[in-house]
């Protein structure tokens, strides 16, 4: 594991942003797995900076996002979707048929579970996965106490993600009880692993992940398994952990 020390969003933005540059330039036809969130907002907007200078060409990279909520089309503006058109699609030369994320309004969403697993070894596995980290140590929305087996599937999401994501939504109500994900085993199958985290909120849970046990209750403990995990984290987010 390494551990890139960030002093604030900013820098923590601009340090992942560089690793998933180099990714692209290294293997130009590279598959990324995408995350949504406040996190990575700063990467996309830096990825767009350095697109718009000339200096990144996406035309041959393929994508597949971490998750979908259940029942949201593309269209609807709280969907991951339209998060991913509006924040990095739309601004870069990325082709859209190479850019995936799981359908949420499939009418079988078990189906599109295996649809989805297919196209992922289609593509030849995930070169480079962009995760996020939840305060109760989500990934993806790998809820706590889900098993580590797990492939891309269906979940019932938890009571505190429902809340944290409701800033998105008009009420809690509103948010999707479900989504699907892709599991844990998909995630730690990606041949590289950018873990992204930012504020003080999360300086407790991301102390947990990286050196607590390796426990299903804390569902990004995993990560610490993984051999080419790199943990980028600004000052906030480290407080609790000594460089
Ligand atoms: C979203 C996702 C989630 C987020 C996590 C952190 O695609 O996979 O696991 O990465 O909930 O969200 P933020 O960045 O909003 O704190």
């Amino acid at each position: 594991m390494k551990i890139i020390r960030a002093t604030d969003y900013r820098d923590m933005s601009r340090k992942a942003a560089n690793f998933l540059s180099a990714q692209v330039i290294l293997k130009e036809n590279c598959v990324l797995g995408l995350a949504t969130g406040s996190t990575v907002l700063g990467i996309y907007e830096q990825l767009i900076q350095w697109y718009n200078k000339g200096d990144i060409d996406f035309s041959a990279v393929s994508t597949v996002n971490l998750d979908e909520y259940a029942g949201l089309s593309s269209e609807d503006p709280n969907s991951y979707g339209y998060y991913m058109n509006t924040n990095l699609f739309r601004h870069i030369n990325i082709d859209p048929r190479r850019c995936h994320l799981p359908d949420g309004t499939a009418a079988d969403l078990t189906a599109e579970c295996l649809h989805y697993e297919e196209l992922i070894q289609q593509l030849g596995g995930i070169d480079m996965q962009l995760l996020g980290l939840g305060e109760n140590g989500h990934i993806g929305f790998n809820e706590p106490h889900q098993s580590f087996a797990q492939m891309t599937h269906v979940v019932e999401l938890s009571e505190s993600t429902r809340a944290a994501n409701a800033r998105f939504f008009s009420s809690e109500e509103d948010v999707p009880k479900q989504a699907v994900t892709m599991g844990v085993k998909r995630i730690m199958q990606a041949r590289r692993i950018l873990l992204c985290v930012s504020g003080q909120r999360k300086a407790r849970i991301l102390k947990e992940v990286l050196f607590g046990p390796v426990i299903p209750a804390i569902p990004g403990s995993i990560l610490q398994m993984h051999p080419r995990l790199t943990v980028v984290a600004d000052a906030d987010a480290l407080a609790e952990i000594r460089g």
